[in-house]
């Protein structure tokens, strides 16, 4: 099977070694992929957004399965334009994959259909918002409505700063189009988790929980990042809770876009707070989380392929998906000054016996070497049969690993072993 994958990070090569393991698969193109994918696809140099030239690729290359990983793709309609030529692809429809691309239309999903979520409000005009801003509880939450590479959402911590970021989002338009309209929801609390799942649609199949640390330093203080690590399982995701997740968040939210006309087949991402009050939804994503995917996938002992062709064809089954019940812990070595201003160029060794636990996520081929290209450079996945033994594996291989400018935080996992303490 020739398979082609959209995207170019550590999550497409997490999917793209996991799909190698199918004995079926004869040939992997990405599109862009990276220097480190280099190693283990055939890297074409085509944007992620370039819809009209993945289908052409696609097409002249005789691709018999695409697998559409990033936001931007699935929210364009990639794989309505795949399926226009024929071409069977990974990932929801444009219809479904609004569930990510607009706030407004997933906040407004959750709350016709009973779906736990923050209390919120819709503006599309930024003097109704501040007026509304005059009396709303504080700290307050403002999401812009559409894609924003994740950076569209403000805590407010005083009303002052609320205020701003009304303004910023819809007068300065900092987050661009995508902030023409906002939500403002009631803050809450508790720990996050992220679960990402199968489904076909009809049937959903959870995946194992993972725990993201989103600042990019230790305390989990500093700038929002893409994500500077994660682990897996997530401790406070117990059985109950997932009974619980699965009763009323889960299978509500795949019937509900079914009910809309917009089924969702692919990766369908929760991202979950475990309030007082129960689990509620802080974010949908119609895609595999990165670095999620990067210690979700090492704990799959299925194989992967097979189950993204069945969630396309309408044939998945729970049975079918079976995950290890060790740990996974990975740790994002970023260029210093990540999310802001960076560095790159610089040369990365990597020691062979590395290798296969490294996802390459920001670096380029130059004159045959490896060198530092993105913010996030590599994420280093390590499995162990707890979680401190994979937290310490991944953290003695990230020792081994060099690059100028090289940053990476050293309490990935921490709050995980507290928790695992604590219960
Ligand atoms: P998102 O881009 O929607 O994942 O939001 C980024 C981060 O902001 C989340 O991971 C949460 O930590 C935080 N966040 C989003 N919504 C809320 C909320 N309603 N209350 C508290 N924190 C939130
Ligand atoms: N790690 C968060 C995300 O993929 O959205």
């Amino acid at each position: 099977m020739k398979i082609l994958v959209v995207g170019g990070g550590g999550r497409e090569h997490a999917i793209i070694k996991k799909v190698k393991e199918n004995p079926s698969v004869t040939e992997i193109f990405a599109l862009p992929g990276n220097g480190g994918i280099a190693a283990d696809a055939t890297c074409v140099n085509i944007g992620a957004k370039d819809i009209p030239a993945i289908v052409e690729f696609a097409k002249s290359n005789s691709i018999d399965y695409a697998i559409v990983a990033p936001d931007d793709p699935l929210v364009l309609g990639c794989v309505d334009a795949l399926a226009e030529v024929g071409i069977p692809s990974f990932g929801p429809t444009k219809a479904a994959a609004i569930i990510e691309g607009s706030k407004v239309f997933s906040k407004n999903l959750m709350k016709k259909y009973g779906i736990p979520t923050a209390k919120y409000e819709v503006f599309s005009d930024a003097g109704a918002a501040l007026k509304y801003l005059e009396d709303a509880p504080i700290p307050t939450v403002i999401k812009a409505d559409g894609l924003a590479l994740g950076k569209g959402v403000i805590i407010a911590m005083t009303r002052d700063e609320a205020k701003n970021a009304v303004l910023s989002i819809m007068e300065d338009k900092v987050f661009g189009e995508s902030g023409s309209n906002i939500v403002i929801e009631e803050f809450l609390e508790g720990p996050e988790v992220s679960v990402l799942s199968f489904t076909d649609g009809k049937c959903v199949v959870p995946m194992i929980s993972s725990q993201d640390h989103k600042r990019a330093h230790d305390g989990d203080l500093g700038l929002n990042t893409g994500g500077m690590g994660t682990v897996a399982p997530n401790p406070y995701y117990t059985e109950a809770v997932a009974a619980e997740c699965m009763e009323k968040i889960f299978l509500p939210t795949i019937k509900a876009m079914e009910a809309e006309g917009r089924t969702f087949k692919g990766c369908l991402y929760f991202g979950l707070m475990l309030t007082k009050d129960g689990p509620k939804v802080i974010e949908y994503n119609c895609r595999f989380g990165d670095p999620e995917t990067q210690v979700v996938l090492p704990l799959l002992e299925s194989d992967l392929l097979d189950v993204m062709i069945s969630t396309t064809n309408g044939t998945l089954s729970a049975d079918a998906v079976r995950f290890s019940d060790k740990s996974a812990c990975c740790v994002i070595m970023a260029s210093n000054g990540y999310p802001e201003h960076y560095e790159k160029g610089f040369e990365i060794a990597i020691p062979d016996a590395a290798l296969p636990s490294v996802y390459v996520a920001g670096a380029a081929l130059r004159e045959g070497k490896l060198v530092t290209s993105g913010g996030r450079v590599l994420g280093v996945s390590a499995v162990g049969d707890t979680l401190s033994e994979a937290i310490r594996a991944s953290y003695s291989l990230v020792s081994t690993i060099n690059f100028e400018n090289a940053f990476y935080r050293s309490d990935i996992g921490k709050r995980a072993l507290m928790a695992k303490e604590i219960k």
